[in-house]
């Protein structure tokens, strides 16, 4: 990691638990629309920001009085001496179109530290195979599993299916054909595009489930493959779990990563807008970092708004039930999740609920964010 001493923060030193000004140290233009970002890592804060291969970083700022956090996932592998992320601008997006204009070196930015459960664990002795399934900027997670996996286990093998628009679209060409180059014997990838007129059907068009079944069954023994991570366009995401299913994959062997849906995000700033009728609120138990704390929640918003509105510092970064960092587990009462992209069913059977998204169904309810 960057030792060089950070600068003088610029941000104020207050920032919430888990977030820390750190410089910009890179930023690199990977296509029109993607933009990659390296961040300085003073030495003190190493280990803060440790990752695993696939995790994200939330990052945080002001636009027009009002605070927003942007998960972004990491596309680099966890030794390889660089915190980087990429970040795709979205039409009318506000943190990525400030990445894309703004962002230069030497600026500073509030950046949570890594999360996520889109990991790899490898293990230097094991012989597997497994498949990137990638689209868009959803390559930038499956870039640093598939980096990890070539540097950490050096019998495994990895195939990468990667759909694109076009062949400018594709974010890290070049680094893809140099990994490609350096583990020749170890490194497949498979690029699909939309627009593309190759002369074998199956690497043109969108990377449907029907064809990336087909590609799956015409390159691969697709049981046979140790782990599958996935992430792209919602679209491309369900299509590809269903054609895994079809296919006998067992699902254990899969992981997805949501980047959200184009549905507006509730901005922190809402909460600002929040009445709490204490009428019709339910009294919440909060336990946080050891201390207990009671709010009420409005009937019809959810815990974590309640919590922050009652000028609480707590864990969230998407608020749009994808990350899980807002993961909490419910000791008492009833609630109601509106939606529910991040949680596994083995920890919605242990109690566990995504605040971001709980509405309370009883008087009262404990909710208890240090259970694990
Ligand atoms: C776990 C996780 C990891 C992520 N990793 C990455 C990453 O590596 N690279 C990356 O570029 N993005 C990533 N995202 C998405 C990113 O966090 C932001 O949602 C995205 O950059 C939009 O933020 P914005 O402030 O620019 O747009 P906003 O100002 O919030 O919204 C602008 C417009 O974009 C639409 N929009 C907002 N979010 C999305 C979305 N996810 N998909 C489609 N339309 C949307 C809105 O409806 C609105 O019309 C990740 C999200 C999650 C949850
Ligand atoms: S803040 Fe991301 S799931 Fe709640």
């Amino acid at each position: 990691m960057n030792r060089e001493k950070s600068e003088q923060s610029t941000l104020s030193p207050s920032l919430p638990k888990g977030f820390h000004a750190l410089t910009v140290a890179d930023v690199r233009r990977e296509t029109e629309d993607a933009t990659s970002v390296a961040f300085e890592i003073p030495a003190e804060k190493e280990q803060a920001f440790t990752f695993k291969a696939g995790q994200y970083l939330t990052l945080m700022r002001e636009f027009d009085g009002e605070s927003l956090r942007r998960p972004y996932s990491v596309c680099v592998s966890p030794d390889e001496g660089e915190l980087r992320v990429c970040v795709k601008r979205l039409p009318g997006g506000r943190m990525s179109g400030y990445v894309a204009d703004e962002l230069k070196v030497g600026d500073q930015l509030a950046v949570m530290e890594p999360n996520g459960r889109f990991t790899l664990e490898t293990d230097a002795s094991a012989t597997n195979h497994y498949v990137g399934i990638a689209g868009g900027s959803g390559i930038t997670p499956v870039l640093s599993i598939v980096r990890t996996v070539l540097r950490a286990e050096p019998n495994s093998q990895v195939t990468l299916l990667y759909g694109n628009r076009g062949v400018n679209d594709i974010i890290f060409r070049r680094k893809l054909a140099e990994l490609k180059d350096q583990y020749l014997e170890r490194f497949s990838i498979i690029h699909v595009l939309a627009e593309g007129d190759d002369m074998i059907d199956l690497l043109s068009g969108m990377l449907t489930s029907e064809k990336i079944e087909s590609l799956l069954t015409a390159f691969l023994q697709p049981k046979d493959i140790d782990g599958y991570y996935i992430c792209g366009p919602g679209p491309m995401m369900d299509g590809a779990g269903a054609a895994l299913e079809r296919l006998g994959v067992a699902p254990e062997r899969v992981k997805i990563e949501s980047f959200g849906t184009a549905a507006p995000p509730v901005h922190a700033g809402a909460l600002a807008t929040q009445t709490q009728d204490e009428g019709d609120a339910a009294q919440a138990t909060v336990i946080i970092g050891g201390s207990r704390s009671q709010i009420s929640v409005p009937r019809n918003g959810n815990v974590l708004d309640a919590a922050l509105a009652a000028k609480m510092d707590m864990p969230f970064a998407c608020k749009g039930g994808v990350c899980c960092t807002c993961k909490a587990r419910l000791v008492e009462g009833e609630v109601d999740m509106a939606v529910n992209f991040g949680l596994e069913q083995d920890e919605i059977d242990r109690g566990f609920i995504l605040t971001c998204q709980a509405r309370p169904l009883t008087d009262t309810i404990v909710v208890d964010y240090d259970a694990t």
